[in-house]
């Protein structure tokens, strides 16, 4: 006897339930929907605007004047059909349209600079922009390196700057508003076991504090070894990532392999 009764008393309970907005009178509103359809499209706007200038069928129902004035202003006006094409393009984020979205340039936040004598290294920090969508910078030096420069035990100008604790040599060109950036990755080749020094010029150039830096470099044998440690002492409040040495040739699909690994 008690189940029917339990029964009734939840049917009617849902059925309350179902009718409540309208026992209430709540009203929720759709702003731009003009037309009264139940979402806001370029009619909308194309509805105001038929209103504004009379035109007999288009005019909007008296019910949905309020969704239709956007601008939150009294009166329905040109304003709200501007106001709803732009909503519809994602400069405004919502009615009444007191707060509007600037539209920003997508910014790249990651950098890659490369140093690439001989042209192993760059087109592995090629590939590594690419997959990043990152900017390339590649760093030329003031006075370039010839043949004779790099032609190494010979007491060559790379040979004698490599052993020189004090050398710096000059860049040539210049990151513009390295500030932008949050992540920059470093590659190099490997010349004496280390990163040349016109990396390091690099590196006091600029102020890379507080930025993630993945540091990578080709090179002949060596690993990428002690010149990982030698550039951490160059910016020490960065967040380092384990480097990595490739051999020159290697594919692309490899260096991706490599920053998916880490997570990028
Ligand atoms: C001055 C100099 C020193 C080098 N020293 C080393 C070395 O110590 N170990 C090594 O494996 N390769 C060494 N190499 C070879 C380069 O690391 C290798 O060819 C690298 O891929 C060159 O990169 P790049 O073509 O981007 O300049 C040296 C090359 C030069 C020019």
């Amino acid at each position: 006897m008690k189940k029917p009764i339990a029964f009734l008393l939840a049917v009617l309970m849902i059925i309350s339930l179902l009718i409540a907005p309208t026992v209430s009178g709540a009203e929720t509103i759709l702003y731009g929907d003009a037309d009264g359809d139940g979402e806001v499209t370029i009619l909308d706007a194309t509805c105001i605007q038929r209103h504004l200038v009379s035109v007999a069928d288009a005019l909007i129902q008296e019910e949905n004047i309020k969704a239709a004035t956007v601008s939150g202003e009294d009166e329905l006006s040109i304003t709200d059909a501007t106001l709803i094409q732009r909503f519809l393009a994602g400069l405004i984020d919502h009615f009444p349209a007191e707060k509007t979205v600037t539209p920003t340039e997508p910014k790249r936040d990651t950098l890659v600079v490369v140093f690439s004598r001989t042209g192993n290294t760059k087109p592995l920090a090629q590939a590594a922009a690419t997959y990043l969508d990152a900017d390339l910078f590649e760093i030329e030096a003031a006075v370039p390196y010839t043949d004779a420069d790099i032609a190494y035990y010979t007491n060559c100008r790379a040979d004698r700057e490599q052993r020189d604790p004090t050398a710096r040599p000059a860049i040539a060109n210049e990151v513009t508003d390295m500030a932008r950036y949050d992540t920059v990755v470093i590659a190099y080749p490997i010349w004496h076991g280390q990163a040349p020094k016109i990396i390091y010029t690099f590196l006091e150039s600029y102020d890379l504090s507080g930025k993630t830096i993945i540091q990578f470099c080709t090179s002949a044998s060596s690993p990428l070894g002690t010149s990982a440690s030698n550039l951490h002492a160059l910016s020490p409040d960065s967040t380092w990532k384990d480097g990595k040495r490739f051999a020159a040739g290697t594919s692309p699909a490899a260096m991706e392999a490599w920053l998916r690994e880490m997570g990028y």
